[in-house]
């Protein structure tokens, strides 16, 4: 699918040759493309603006069947991100127009202010991702995504970047992966269902796996999952991978584990505390962290990664019924913490609350990540684009934030003051599930869940806003968005995890 072409531009043939163009720089030293943007400004409508495009038929000269012209407007605006996008959108058009190839000619590394392999990534992760078309539940197919995606460059670049279309393959399948699981409707994916298809997918790479169904969470005291799951006919469950390099001895060294955790609630109504309706079908994402867990997973495993993850996978549904918990009960937690219920739509943490801990348990990991969709005040501080990063250490905070930036997928480091955790205090537990104010909801969320991380070093990401993009993104169809996997392997590769 993805690929790197070299030779001469001219001559290459494909139905599609795409060129960016920034509006006051010139990005290309190779003379063919700079002739060719040359004559893409001698037209007027065309000044190589942010998102505009033109496109020319029969070229002079290009055997090419067209050439898009991209724009990226000025050059002190670019950036990974920037290349990304022009990648996304070059490609839905090509999608829109029923292609079935396209190549992407490369800018010169030094033009484009950019070091040629996050260039070259760029480019090729946004035409992957901005090819994903999710019509599963379409009867006519009408949108087919293209089959073939080259990046266009000389060939000493070529030499230099060989391995990475097949890398940034793996990593944006997983993407992919995530995608479809958090686009998939709440009917089709019960937490029976989704952990089963999560097991499918695991089991084709090296991953080992366990799952605790409802029976083995009662034996171990898992009260915060079995609360959640208490309201529904589906019944939850505790899905454990791990992958784990040391086991074949493929890796020498220092050994060192990381835990990632992720909220799989595969429909949140809010249980008794019941949600308005207004959007409620967007509910069906609250499944994304558990998503995102599993696809890094895979995509770690495909990659070979150096050393073990596993990853700690609560799935319920929280749904209104006879037998779901109300608010006021009090619960206990697999750590042996008990919660006192008051809002039964906050009902992640206590997912996760069980999940982290016996991750610590079971694997005494060095690090413990947790994804989770957690909470709307997230939304609201960030906006839908952005993940709230919560930790204890800054060190590990930095990390993700700045895997987010190399990424593109934002994350931004938030405060976790002490103070406010009197803000969850119980009369008669030892902690309340929700603070009595709005106010802060993401940060008392975060202190929640830094409890049940046992002195572990601990991060919580909240990705209630980017993991779903009602109406899709520059390279990204509507509905899930695959948010973290790129981030968590990004975070895996810098080694601190
Ligand atoms: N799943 C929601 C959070 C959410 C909101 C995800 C918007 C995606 C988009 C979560 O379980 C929830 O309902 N949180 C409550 C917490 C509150 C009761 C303290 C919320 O955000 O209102
Ligand atoms: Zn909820
Ligand atoms: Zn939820």
């Amino acid at each position: 699918m993805l690929n790197i072409i070299t030779g001469d531009v001219l001559k290459t043939i494909c139905q599609c040759l795409v060129v960016p163009v920034c509006e006051d720089k010139l990005l290309h030293v190779d003379p063919a493309v700079a002739a060719l943007v040359d004559k893409a400004f001698k037209i007027k409508e065309f000044h190589g603006k942010k998102d505009t495009f033109l496109l020319l038929y029969d070229v002079d000269g290009v055997k090419a069947e067209r050439v898009l012209f991209a724009g990226l407007g000025p050059h002190a605006s670019l950036n990974a991100e920037a290349f990304r996008i022009l990648a996304g959108k070059s490609v839905k058009k090509g999608i829109q127009n029923e292609l079935s190839d396209m190549a992407l000619v490369m800018p010169d590394a030094d033009a484009a202010g950019l070091p040629a392999e996050p260039l070259a990534s760029a480019l090729l992760e946004g035409a992957f991702l901005g090819n994903h078309v999710f019509d599963a539940y379409k009867t006519e197919k009408t949108r087919k995504p293209l089959k073939r995606l080259s990046l266009f460059t000389d060939s000493q670049a070529a030499e230099a970047l060989a391995g990475l279309p097949g890398r940034v393959e793996i990593i944006c399948r997983g993407t992919l992966l995530a995608r479809e699981w958090v686009s998939m409707p709440s009917n089709d994916k019960t937490p029976d269902r989704l952990v089963r298809s999560f097991v499918r997918a695991a089991e084709k790479e090296d991953l080992s796996f366990t799952i605790l169904d409802e029976k083995s969470l009662k034996q171990n005291g898992m009260g915060g999952i079995l609360a959640v799951g208490a309201g529904s006919r589906c019944k939850p469950r505790l899905l454990v991978l791990d992958y784990n390099p040391y086991q074949n001895q493929k890796t020498a060294g220092v050994k060192q584990t990381v835990a990632l955790v992720g909220k799989g609630v595969t429909f949140d109504a809010g249980g008794i505390s019941l949600k308005p309706a207004a959007h409620m079908e967007e509910m069906k994402s609250d499944m994304a962290g558990a998503a995102a867990v599993t696809a890094t997973l895979i995509t770690l495993a495909r990659l070979e990664h150096h050393f073990r993850v596993v990853g700690v996978i609560p799935v319920a549904e929280n749904m209104p019924s006879g037998d779901a918990v109300r608010p006021g009960d009090i619960i206990k937690t697999y750590s042996g913490r008990t919660v006192e219920i008051t809002n039964t739509d906050a009902e992640g943490r206590l997912l996760l609350a069980d999940a982290m801990a016996y991750a610590v348990k079971m694997f005494k990991p060095d690090i413990l990540i947790d994804l989770a969709t957690l909470t709307g005040a997230c939304v609201v501080a960030l906006g839908e684009k952005i993940a709230g990063v919560f930790s204890k250490d800054p060190a590990l905070a930095g990390e993700i934030v700045a895997a987010g930036d190399a990424t593109g997928e934002r994350c931004w480091a938030m405060p976790m003051p002490d103070d406010y955790k009197t803000l969850l205090k119980s009369e008669f537990a030892d902690t309340n599930n929700v603070s009595d104010t709005r106010h802060g909801g993401a940060i008392t969320g975060a202190l929640f869940l830094a409890d049940f991380a046992q002195g572990v070093r601990h991060a919580h990401i909240d990705i209630a806003g980017p993991a779903y993009a009602k109406k899709g993104g520059d390279y990204c169809p509507p509905g899930g968005t695959g948010f973290g996997v790129r981030l968590m392997v990004e975070v895996m590769g810098r080694g601190k995890g």
